[in-house]
């Protein structure tokens, strides 16, 4: 690990109440008392806003943050085209949607010298960018440290690492991030990615949509699922570096690119709510039954961007954490079913408890809307004679990417050769066991 990953993982501060105000400054006095635009900001800074909702959202979605900088963000060259690798944007029209259940392998091993840029692989989505509704599934391969700072104007990025650990250089400061936890950069924000191990792979969900934000919790009380206490924003940290910097901005749909006389990551001190942070899942508190029947996989929500239709999310993150089974009575894996919802899972460690085999770290299956699924045969016939002792499943952590539209895939995903041929044949062999009373 490098120096700067370990001063930021003893140096974060807590978001204490979610999308609540925070603050922090890297210089003492960077931060202006009383205003958040004086006539002339302390230190010689610049004061600036940045809005990811508009002006006049209600007060509880309204996000915004006021940065103080070395040199205001306007103060850049023309931004050119340049090829976008292999991400692409919705609205996704290259394949007809397809019904059928898919799973992939990991992505191949990426060329040598592939940053995290580079390495973003999309493998469907829905929805319109320019619309700022719906979502991309992409997964990344890298083995090299970006050099070049990063933004994404259509949407927010919520990354999920599978192996190797990210520092991440925000404008907002620097957060270190996991295997088993996840991190947010919101719409906009300038960042780059440098590797801490030799490779990194993972897995992003790019939200057009309204920010992710906390579940209501109902008649869960003030407790449980994601606490806010524990996600964690970073400290302010700002780079000087005077020189040649380049810059990408995804722009609806395509990356363009500038070259700077400067780095864009010079922010000393800021304020406000539209801040990246970092989550450890093992930290969620999962809860579920204590008599029968397996409660529906919303129970594990970490995330939701909420719609204007209440309690239809445009995508929820979903997590499956290490947890007890005590169910009585009760078919203990995730059930058969069909959703009107559109499923991406991806698995971060070890094995899920629905699958006994095919769905391994790095590889993710999707099952659109109203396709049929559930349990392989090995669990379904496991489970159907396990003698219900309370259990603990704690050898894996898997996840989903839940989304009202259905995804459409990439003609790179749908044609990939890491996608499984025959993943229809986990269902094969279930066998008839109906014998109607005579
Ligand atoms: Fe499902």
């Amino acid at each position: 690990m490098s120096a700067d990953a370990r001063k930021t993982a003893e140096g974060l501060s807590y978001l204490s109440g979610f999308g609540n105000e925070h603050s922090s400054e890297a210089v003492p006095g960077a931060l202006p008392e009383g205003r958040n635009s004086p006539q002339r900001a302390p230190l010689g800074l610049y004061a600036e806003q940045l809005s990811g909702s508009a002006f006049t959202e209600p007060r509880a979605h309204n996000r915004r943050s006021w940065l103080y900088r070395i040199r205001p963000s306007a103060q850049h060259p023309a931004f050119t085209r340049t090829g976008n690798g292999a991400i692409r944007t919705a609205p996704f029209t290259e394949t007809v949607p397809d019904p059928n259940r898919l799973r992939w392998n990991p992505l191949p091993d990426p060329a040598p010298g592939t940053d995290f840029l580079a390495g973003l692989w999309t493998l469907g989505g829905n929805g319109d960018a320019t619309q700022r509704a719906g979502m991309a599934v992409h997964l990344y391969h890298a083995n090299a440290s970006m050099e070049r700072v990063f933004s994404d104007a259509d949407g927010e990025l919520l990354i999920v690492p599978e192996r190797g650990g990210l520092l991440l250089r925000t404008e907002f400061g620097l957060l270190h991030v996991e295997p088993g936890h996840i991190a947010l950069i919101p719409r906009g924000v300038r960042f780059r990615v440098e590797l801490l191990d030799d490779s990194a792979r993972g897995y992003v969900c790019e939200n057009y949509g309204a920010p992710f934000q906390l579940p209501d919790l109902g008649p869960i009380g003030a407790n449980g699922l994601a606490n806010a206490r524990d996600f964690k924003a970073p400290v302010a940290a700002y780079e000087e570096t005077e020189g040649p910097v380049e810059v990408v901005n995804k722009f609806c749909g395509n990356l363009w690119t500038a070259t700077y006389d400067h780095s864009p990551l010079d922010v000393v001190a800021w304020h406000g709510n539209h801040v990246p942070y970092i989550y450890d899942l093992r930290r969620f508190n999962v809860i579920g039954t204590i008599s029968y029947d397996h409660p529906d996989p919303s129970i594990f929500t970490v995330l939701t961007s909420p719609t204007d239709t209440p309690g239809l999310a445009g995508v929820d993150f979903v997590v499956f954490a290490p947890r007890w089974l005590v169910g009585e009575d009760t078919f203990r894996p995730p059930y058969f079913h069909r959703n009107v919802m559109s499923e991406y899972m991806g698995l971060v460690e070890g094995a899920y408890d629905a699958k006994a085999e095919g769905f391994v770290p790095g590889g993710g299956s999707l099952h659109n809307m109203m396709s049929a699924h559930g349990p392989d045969r090995e669990t379904f016939d496991r489970a159907s004679a396990a003698e219900l002792k309370p259990q603990k499943i704690d050898d894996g952590l898997a996840f989903m990417f839940e989304t009202r539209w259905p995804v459409t895939l990439t003609p790179q995903a749908a044609g990939a050769e890491h996608l499984q041929r025959r993943y229809d044949d986990v269902w094969d062999g279930l066998e008839r066991h109906f014998r109607p009373l005579r």
